[in-house]
């Protein structure tokens, strides 16, 4: 073997127990695992939007509209990702439980997002006030979520 394969195959059993953990990881909170990521991206592409709108950074159409489109399809996973009730688990979270007594209101939530990031999209071939209009009420979309849904 040379010494490459040895690494490699040396590399592939460290690796393997690790991927083992985590399928056997507690399901909610790989649930919860899942959400976080979802938002901690969906705070990653609006960040740059949001230095854009407070003119912070120079307004970008192109990129703004590819942010758009990715807060668009995040949002999209917003239902699916928090489909698993895990009120009263054992985790840390900072989703309450009212997400789960009220299911219908909180995916009106998250289609209220949806038709904002895809309003915003449309607004930024409109120029840098109407993407500023735009993202105001995107920005605001995010934060009726959080106040009815997510702890501090
Ligand atoms: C439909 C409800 C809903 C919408 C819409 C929503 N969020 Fe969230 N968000 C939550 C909940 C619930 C949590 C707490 C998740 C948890 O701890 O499991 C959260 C957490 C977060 C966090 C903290 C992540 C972390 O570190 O725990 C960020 C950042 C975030 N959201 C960004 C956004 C942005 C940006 C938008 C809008 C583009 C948005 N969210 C829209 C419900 C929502």
């Amino acid at each position: 073997m040379s010494n490459a394969w040895k690494i490699l195959a040396v590399a592939c059993c460290l690796a393997l127990p690790g991927w083992g953990l985590a399928d056997e990881e507690d399901p909610d909170a790989a649930a919860a695992h899942v959400r976080h990521a979802l938002m901690e991206l969906m705070g990653w592409n609006i960040t740059p939007l949001g230095a854009m709108a407070s003119g912070d950074r120079p307004y970008d159409a192109d990129k703004a509209a590819t942010q758009a489109q990715r807060l668009s399809a995040l949002g999209n996973m917003i239902s699916d990702a928090f489909e698993r009730n895990t009120s009263g688990a054992d985790i840390r979270t900072e989703a309450l439980d009212a997400i789960w007594q009220n299911p219908d209101d909180f995916a009106g939530k998250a289609q209220a997002m949806l038709d904002a990031a895809a309003a915003y999209a449309a607004a930024t071939g409109d120029g840098e006030a109407a993407a500023k209009v735009a993202f105001a009420r995107l920005g605001k979309a995010c934060k009726s979520c959080h106040e009815e849904y997510k702890s501090e």
